[in-house]
């Protein structure tokens, strides 16, 4: 098994290795056009020439990037090749000279085994604000958020106006 960054013939793959997670809501999902356009986000993991696993890295700045969207076939899970996803993402993140590198779970175990540390929703307000305001989920989250390195001292999105945030279910 290997990673690389993924190209655009990529994608299609990767949508539909998300689209597996997507109807239970375990990953959010992702159109084929919103993949497209941000596939330099993507690093693949392949085994004998076939794609069997994504994810993504997508940078804030240098004081915040997440990972999102990884996924390891269900045929090939537990054989190590979402450690592989998590440690190339990180290696992008490195290479950006990235602080802090956030995501959302529900499958904390996993990367707690990483190096991530639970943290509270409050402390990405980057990540708030461009995804929880919108999300129907809102105040009813059940995911954790988590961190590896050092928490964001300042946020580079704006608040979103009232309007735009989502009421609760
Ligand atoms: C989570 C996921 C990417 C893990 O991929 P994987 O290839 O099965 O993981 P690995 O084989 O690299 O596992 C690495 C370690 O984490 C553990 N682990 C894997 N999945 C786990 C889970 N869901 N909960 C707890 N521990 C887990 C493994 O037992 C392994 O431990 P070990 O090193 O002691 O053997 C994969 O299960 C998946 O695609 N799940 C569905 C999508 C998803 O939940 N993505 C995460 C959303 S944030």
């Amino acid at each position: 098994m290997r990673t690389r960054k993924a190209i655009l013939p990529d994608a299609r793959r990767i949508h539909e290795l998300i689209a597996a997670y997507a109807m239970d809501g375990t990953l959010l999902p992702r159109n084929l056009a919103e993949i497209c356009e941000n596939v330099r986000d993507f690093v693949v993991l392949e085994d004998r020439g076939r794609t069997i696993g994504c994810g993504a890295l997508h940078l804030y700045g240098m004081h915040l990037a997440e990972i999102r969207s990884i996924t390891v076939a269900r045929f090939a899970q537990g054989q190590g090749g979402g450690q592989l996803l998590v440690k190339a993402l990180l290696g992008e993140a490195k290479k950006h000279r990235v602080s802090c590198i956030c995501l959302f779970t529900r499958t904390p175990e996993f990367f707690g085994r990483l190096g991530f540390q639970l943290a509270q929703r409050e402390d990405l307000p980057d990540k708030v604000r461009k995804d929880c305001c919108v999300c129907p989920r809102l105040n009813n989250c059940d995911e954790v958020a988590m961190v590896r390195g050092e928490l964001p001292k300042f946020a580079i999105l704006p608040e979103p106006p009232r309007w735009l945030v989502k009421l609760p279910l």
